[in-house]
């Protein structure tokens, strides 16, 4: 039976890690030996209902540097659910391409064209969820802490889809998540509801907070992303006024653990979120974490394509 990866929360602890450690023995062959044609005569077609930078380069060029290749399919082409319905985009695009990516407006719109496709389906950010980063993410935790376990993760921001992929990939694999945000902006009941059954069973910790400066206390991780998301521009306005508290600069990261790495999913709005003085200074991991995007989406599609 085919797979599809929508959610970091449909794969078990063991399945995350063995795509983790394959994550990080691909990058090591990529800069090493180089990459093996292990994608030869497989096609990746990525529908975009929104913008991308690192979504759409990372898994063009993934696809490249395993000896397949990727196509584009912008929105205006595909009018996914306005010109022609999901179920027919999926069946049709299922006799071309080996594998979907898809960045969506209505996570139903992801879930509906994984059920349809003959194909694997990938999702590639919707309004839910962004596994894709939840792999980059904790591949650039690993990189730099050896593991997940035990650490202190706290988000400062808005609990979007960036923090629900965040929240559930540390739930599953050990780390204790904190968010701080907001109220009116907490991250949905369903993924928290989840995270509370896969911190149980690792044995990790969650809280929900509205103070930042309690939220970083001894956190080994500070992220945060963007006030509004796409899709929810009319708001930019309002939330440009609620979130300033949230902001995460110099004196923030200065109440965090001394070791503390700052992350951001990117595109950031620099000195709105994050500052350009943490962005480019010494506790900054957010290129490395960009540059990340191409090694776990490699694993991901390596699961998918070959097992
Ligand atoms: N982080 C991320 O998904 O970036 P893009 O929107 O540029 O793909
Ligand atoms: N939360 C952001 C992430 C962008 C990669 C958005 O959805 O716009």
């Amino acid at each position: 039976m085919k797979q599809d990866f929508l959610a970091v929360s449909d794969y078990s602890p063991k399945d995350l890690q063995e795509m983790l450690d394959l994550a990080v023995r691909l990058k090591k062959e990529h800069f090493a030996s180089g990459n093996q044609p292990l994608f030869k005569g497989k096609v990746l077609g990525m529908i975009f209902q929104k913008p991308s930078l690192r979504t759409r380069i990372s898994f063009d060029m993934a696809m490249r540097h395993m000896g397949g290749d990727a196509l584009y399919i912008s929105p205006a082409e595909i009018g996914l659910g306005q010109r022609e319905t999901v179920h027919d985009v999926a069946k049709v695009l299922s006799g071309y391409v080996e594998v979907i990516m898809a960045r969506v407006f209505d996570h139903k719109h992801v879930l509906e064209l994984a059920k349809y496709a003959d194909v694997p389906v990938i999702n590639g950010l919707s309004d839910y969820n962004h596994p894709c980063q939840g792999m980059a993410d904790a591949l650039t935790i690993i990189e730099k802490f050896g593991s997940l376990k035990g650490l202190n993760v706290t988000f400062v921001g808005d609990g979007n889809n960036v923090a629900v992929s965040l929240m559930h990939i540390c739930a599953k694999l050990g780390a204790n998540f904190t968010i701080a945000n907001p109220e009116g902006y907490d991250i949905v009941t369903r993924a928290v509801d989840d995270a509370r059954l896969f911190a149980k069973e690792s044995g990790s910790t969650l809280n929900f907070i509205r103070d930042p400066h309690e939220a970083v206390k001894k956190a080994h991780v500070i992220y945060t992303d963007t006030w509004t998301s796409m899709g929810q521009e009319e708001e930019t306005e309002k939330r440009k006024k609620i979130f300033p508290p949230y902001q995460v600069n110099a004196g923030l990261v200065a109440e965090a653990d001394k070791d503390v790495i700052v992350m951001h999913c990117l595109p950031a709005h620099r000195n709105q979120e994050l500052t350009d003085e943490v962005a480019d200074g010494p506790h900054s991991v957010i290129f490395p974490q960009a540059h990340n995007r191409l090694h776990a989406q490699k694993a991901v599609l390596y699961k998918l394509l070959v097992g």
